[in-house]
């Protein structure tokens, strides 16, 4: 078998790399370890930056998106005592769009089954190889035989779990990390959101984000030590927590109901360099994980793609190998300026176990400058809308 880019991985970042290089005549084959159902059910992200929204319509998948994705002027912050409203609109002429992971990939599987993409199921026990020489392959097992797949470049886009970034050689990463000491506890319910807006709350009780899917399905979290267990959490612990945990207006509001998913995610921070070897580029999670304070993840792994996809097409079509070859620096600098921002978001909303009352007196104090200083909330709202690409 042979293509022009292998890609390993079929989450959101496989995805729209494959669908913006099908549609400018680049072939690709996709190669995912889960079934598509697999890959549907994660329940992940739900805010895409402008940037993000216009590169999904740039790739022909933005239909459904204009129907019933939720356009969102600003969002709050607060404490107990102080509320801030950060107006995206007025303060950087921008908004984010409310629209789940679940729903941009279902509607890249489709864009790529009308196109008659190659995206290949079930692939286990990948490896990569030749990234050295003219031409790279690919073997894999599928269906109990093993496979080789030829191709010019190969797209790492298979996650922080994947093989790609572990392809190159241990020696010539380098990796950096902050784990935090806790965990986001998240429940999907069919309810009406609490309020027309975000709300990340940095209570005395901890932190908790009220968030949203659409007009009747909310996103829910509170934060939670990591030695908690979805188990110790029934629903009635959690709409207790959370409402104790939001201003008083909002919990008096809350409508609560059974919870369709609920799970804990870890909160880390996490960039490895470089993100070209040879032939090979990495791409989304499989080089960078944010906390998701600051809504970064996905939006992150979309402008990887905006980076690589145009460099591609040139170097396969065009034969111009500049865009490859700055690919690594030009995607890390708009990454570490998004892992900036998450790890102050998060610094500034949750508390930390053990942390003295200095650490306390910091929070505060930001938040009050967000309410005070329009240059504060600009600058808080022009990273929350996305950086430029
Ligand atoms: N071979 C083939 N596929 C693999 C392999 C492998 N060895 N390892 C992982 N995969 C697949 C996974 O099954 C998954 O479908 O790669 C895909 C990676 O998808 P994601 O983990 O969703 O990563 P990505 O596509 O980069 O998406 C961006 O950023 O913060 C997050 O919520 C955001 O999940 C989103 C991510």
């Amino acid at each position: 078998m042979k293509t022009q880019v292998a890609i390993i991985g079929g989450g959101p970042s496989g995805l729209l790399l494959s669908q913006l290089l099908n549609k400018a005549g680049v072939e690709t084959v996709v190669l995912e370890r889960s079934t598509r159902a697999h890959v549907l059910s994660r329940i992940r992200a739900g805010i895409l930056e402008w940037g993000t929204v216009e590169l999904l319509n740039e790739a022909g998948v933005g239909a459904r998106m204009a129907q019933e994705g939720i356009p969102h002027d600003g969002c709050y912050l607060t404490d107990d005592e102080l509320m801030v409203h950060i107006d995206f609109k007025e303060l950087t002429g921008k908004q984010v769009m409310v629209y789940g992971q679940t729903e941009v990939t279902t509607d890249l599987y489709n864009a790529q089954d009308a196109i008659g993409t190659t995206v290949i199921h079930g692939v286990e026990d990948v490896s990569i190889h030749d990234l050295d020489q003219a031409t790279s392959y690919v073997e894999f097992t599928h269906e109990g035989a093993r496979k080789r797949l030829e191709c010019l470049y190969v797209a790492g886009c298979d996650g922080f779990h994947g093989v790609s970034r572990r392809t190159i050689p241990e020696e010539k990463r380098s990796e950096f990390e902050r784990v935090y000491p806790f965990g986001w506890l998240g429940i999907l319910s069919e309810t009406p959101p609490v309020h027309d807006e975000l709300i990340y709350s940095n209570s005395r009780h901890g932190f908790a984000l009220a968030s949203m899917r659409n007009e009747n399905l909310v996103r829910y979290y509170v934060q939670v030590p990591l030695s908690d267990k979805v188990e110790d959490w029934s629903d009635q612990r959690f709409w207790d927590e959370f409402s104790r945990r939001i201003p008083s207006d909002a919990a008096a509001r809350l409508i609560t109901g059974p919870s369709i998913e609920k799970s804990i995610a870890p909160l880390r921070s996490f960039v490895a360099e470089p993100l070209r070897w040879g032939n090979m580029f990495l791409v989304g999670d499989a080089a960078h994980i944010v906390p998701p304070t600051g809504a970064k993840g996905l939006n992150l792994a979309a402008s990887d793609v905006y980076y690589l996809y145009k460099a591609l097409i040139d170097a396969v079509k065009g034969g111009s190998k500049t865009g490859i070859d700055e690919y690594s620096a030009r995607a890390l600098e708009r990454i570490w300026k998004a892992m900036r921002f998450s790890w102050q978001m998060t610094t500034m909303l949750h508390r930390f176990d053990g942390e003295d009352a200095f650490a306390e007196q910091m929070r505060k104090a930001t938040l009050t400058h967000l309410a005070t200083s329009e240059t504060a909330r600009r600058d808080l709202a022009e990273n929350y809308i996305g950086l430029p690409f």
